[in-house]
């Protein structure tokens, strides 16, 4: 199984809601810029970063994102869509893809970008160390929410390099970027 460093991505509002009807319910170009920028950086030409979605969670208007592999998750598809390189029945598949030539050797890092059982699994997998979730700071009427995490476990870092602190505002809506880390045990 795969020793690389697996992390979750998302933007919630103030009740955890991340998605209504299928779409992200607010407009936030920034937030977005921030989210496709953590996703696709790797640390030298030809490095790769692994990101895995359920069916309903493909990043919109996007074909494809450079320096990634994406992985969608579907038992329902029979054939990879579009914008995706690999098609897997459930999240642990999608990760044996990492152990094995060619990705073993070219993968960094895996980012889970949702939606709900992904995001789940992937925070109760033994490598995910960081969860990115901006803080919209705002009500939305959400029927999709970000699943509940043991905030013992992962705890919000105050300042985190390559991460603004400042609050954000765009479109009139406020929002912070928040990490969190995973405590290392003793
Ligand atoms: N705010 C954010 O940061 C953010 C991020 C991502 C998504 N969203 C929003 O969240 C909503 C979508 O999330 P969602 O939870 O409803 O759906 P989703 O996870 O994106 O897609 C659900 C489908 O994906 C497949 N799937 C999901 N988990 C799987 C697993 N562990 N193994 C195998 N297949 C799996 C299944 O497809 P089959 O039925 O084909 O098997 C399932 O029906 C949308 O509104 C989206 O805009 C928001």
């Amino acid at each position: 199984m795969s020793q690389k460093p697996l992390r979750v991505i998302s933007a919630a509002d103030v009740n955890l809601g991340i998605g209504k009807c299928g779409t992200v319910p607010w407009e936030l170009p920034n937030e977005f810029r921030y989210f496709f920028s953590k996703i696709t950086a790797v640390s030298a030409p030809g490095r790769k970063n692994l990101v895995i979605w359920g069916r309903g969670s493909a990043v919109k208007d996007c074909p494809s994102l450079p320096n990634c592999y994406g992985v969608v998750l579907s038992r329902t598809l029979s054939s990879v869509p579009e914008n995706a390189n690999y098609l897997c029945r459930d999240l642990p598949s999608a990760l044996v893809l990492c152990s094995l030539p060619p990705l073993s050797e070219e993968v960094e890092t895996i980012w889970v970008i949702g939606g709900v059982k992904p995001y789940a699994e992937a925070m109760k997998h033994p490598n995910c160390d960081r969860i990115y979730l901006s803080n919209i700071m705002a009500q939305f009427n959400c029927d999709t929410f970000f699943p509940e995490f043991d905030r013992e476990t992962f705890r919000l870092v105050n300042e985190f390099p390559g991460v603004p602190s400042e609050i954000q505002e765009e479109n009139g809506i406020k929002y912070k970027f928040q990490v969190f880390q995973k405590v290392s045990k003793q």
